[in-house]
Formats: C-alpha cells, sequence, structure tokens
C-alpha cells in the first residue's frame, strides 16, 4: 500500500453511504459523496472542531446533522415555493469525486462536482457545475463555485452550514459582529448587534455586511471562521425547545453546538449570468496549539 493509499481511504460506508476519510500529519477528516458533506474535522492532538449529531441520519436523500452541509441553490426556505426542500438539494445530492491528493504530509485536497440530473432539473431548471474544493490541514479550507453553464442567467443563495464544537453553550460568546444589523428569523425583526453575541436561547440569525473573520471564544480554546465572496453570516443555535422536536438531535444537542455559516444569504445573493461564476470560501481554524 501506498503512503497515498493510506491517507485517503474510498469506499468506506455508513449504511450504505460512500464517504472518504483523510488523514494526514495535521488533520484528520471524513466527507460523505452525498452533499460533499465534511461530517469529521479534527486537528491531531485537538477535540473535533466540527460538530456531529449522535443522532444524525444517515441515510440517503437525508442531510446528515453536524459538520458542513452545503446549503445550495438557495438557502433556507424555498423563496416562493415551500414545499421545494428547504436550504435547496446539494445537500442531499449524490456528488462525484474529482480528485483526493495529498499536497504535502500536513495537506491533503479534495475535489467534489454536482452537475444537474433529471431531478435537480424539476427542481430548479438551470444547468450549472457545483465544485466542492475541500483542503483538510491545520486549518479546514471549503471553496464551492457555482458556474453558470446555462443560455440565462441564474440568482443563487447558498452557505457552507458549519456546526462548530462547544463545551457549553451558555459559556461561549462571538467576536466580531458588534453593530452589525441583522435579520432575527425568530422574531421576524430587522436588529442591531450590540457588543459581543451570547447565546441564552433560540439563536437564528442573518448578519449583513460581516467583516469576517468570526471568532468564537468556547472555554478551552478559540475557532475562528473566515470567509470570502460572502458578506452574510448566519448563526444558529436551535435552543431547548427546537431540539427537543428534532428527530435527529439528542434532547440536550443543543449544549454542544453553534452554527456559524460563511453564506450567501438572501440579501447577498448572486446573479450569474452564462459562464459566470461565484466562489464562497469559508475557513475554519483554531487557535488551540498542536501539542
Ligand atoms: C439554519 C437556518 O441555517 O439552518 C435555520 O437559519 C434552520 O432556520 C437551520 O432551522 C437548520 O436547518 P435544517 O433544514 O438543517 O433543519
Amino acid at each position: 500500500m501506498t503512503q497515498q493509499e493510506k491517507m485517503i481511504k474510498h469506499k468506506q460506508s455508513i449504511n450504505d453511504l460512500r464517504y472518504i476519510e483523510i488523514s494526514n500529519m495535521s488533520a484528520r477528516a471524513k466527507i460523505a459523496l452525498q452533499g460533499a458533506h465534511v461530517f469529521h474535522y479534527e486537528r491531531v492532538d485537538e477535540k473535533p472542531l466540527l460538530w456531529l449529531s449522535k443522532k444524525s441520519f444517515f441515510e440517503k436523500g437525508k442531510a446528515i446533522r453536524g459538520g458542513i452541509p452545503v446549503c445550495w441553490p438557495w438557502f433556507g426556505k424555498h423563496p416562493t415555493n415551500s414545499e421545494l426542500p428547504q436550504h435547496g438539494f446539494a445537500r442531499s445530492s449524490v456528488w462525484e469525486l474529482l480528485e483526493a491528493e495529498e499536497i504535502d504530509g500536513h495537506t491533503t485536497k479534495v475535489l467534489l462536482q454536482l452537475q444537474p440530473s433529471a431531478e435537480s432539473l424539476q427542481l430548479w431548471p438551470h444547468k450549472f457545475e457545483l465544485l466542492l474544493a475541500i483542503i483538510v490541514g491545520r486549518t479546514l479550507t471549503l471553496a464551492l463555485t457555482t458556474r453558470n453553464c446555462d443560455t440565462q442567467p441564474f440568482e443563487i443563495t447558498a452557505a457552507l452550514h458549519s456546526y462548530l464544537a462547544v463545551e457549553n453553550i451558555e459559556k461561549v460568546y462571538v467576536e466580531g459582529l458588534a453593530d452589525k444589523s441583522f435579520f432575527d428569523k425568530v422574531t421576524g425583526e430587522n436588529r442591531t448587534q450590540q457588543g459581543k453575541l451570547t447565546v441564552c436561547q433560540e439563536v437564528d440569525r442573518v448578519y449583513r455586511k460581516v467583516d469576517y473573520p468570526l471568532t468564537l471564544h468556547d472555554q478551552a480554546r478559540t475557532l475562528h471562521v473566515d470567509a470570502q465572496g460572502s458578506s452574510t453570516a448566519v448563526v444558529w443555535n436551535p435552543w431547548i425547545e427546537k431540539c427537543v422536536a428534532m428527530a435527529d438531535m439528542k434532547d440536550d444537542s443543543y449544549k454542544t453546538m453553534l452554527c456559524i455559516e460563511a453564506a450567501n444569504a438572501p440579501g447577498d445573493a448572486c446573479m450569474l449570468t452564462p459562464r459566470e461564476e461565484h466562489t464562497l470560501t469559508s475557513v475554519i481554524s483554531s487557535d488551540q496549539e498542536i501539542l
């Protein structure tokens, strides 16, 4: 077995869902082909940075609860048809693996592609190419490129919906959002963030004109979410009642996760003309030194 084969393992499967397992000198990651979904990322000698629900479905056609779902070509509810799937179809579609290569002993790159299918054209009648480049190293980088392959312009909204792992939600705070205006999806109001963000109830907010990076202060470490190609950030924690109501979360799951999502949420939608492309990039890192 070559060194490369040891570090990139293909065709593992949970309930028939194929995934790739990556292991290099800096980090380990797991990526499901359904959804191009990074559902595990941990740096060597550090707790996982991404949260994964112990009750997550690993089933065909159902998004994994945790990690980084790719919300595309619309974020949240469909703007005109509430029967269409929340957060689009990319997270529940099977992507094609184009490349998996070691850049060096500390860095591995994976490239996945989604193209139109009969099902996608029914949900969203546009020709596109969607690429997700994932770089697993001391930091985790995801770059989602949308290319318009159609003859007409189209508009997308999207998010790299990262679930960050925290020790105790009531003791964390997020810096970088002070004075930013946001749409509060819980109350339906537009508001302005006063100081740092703490979480002691349901939080579901779309922040505008965000200056990345955003910093999540947990008890023993500090996580950063940096982004390019995005001016909106979504922060979400379902809190007690919604968490209990979700079949794929344990009742107390809300205590150990916080989503900070680099997004092109409504208000920051991308209109692409034929052959034009847009890349939404998110970089997740930690301040904890590797031992
Ligand atoms: C967030 C949305 O991004 O995702 C929330 O702002 C939503 O409104 C949450 O509840 C989870 O969505 P889903 O479809 O994965 O349950």
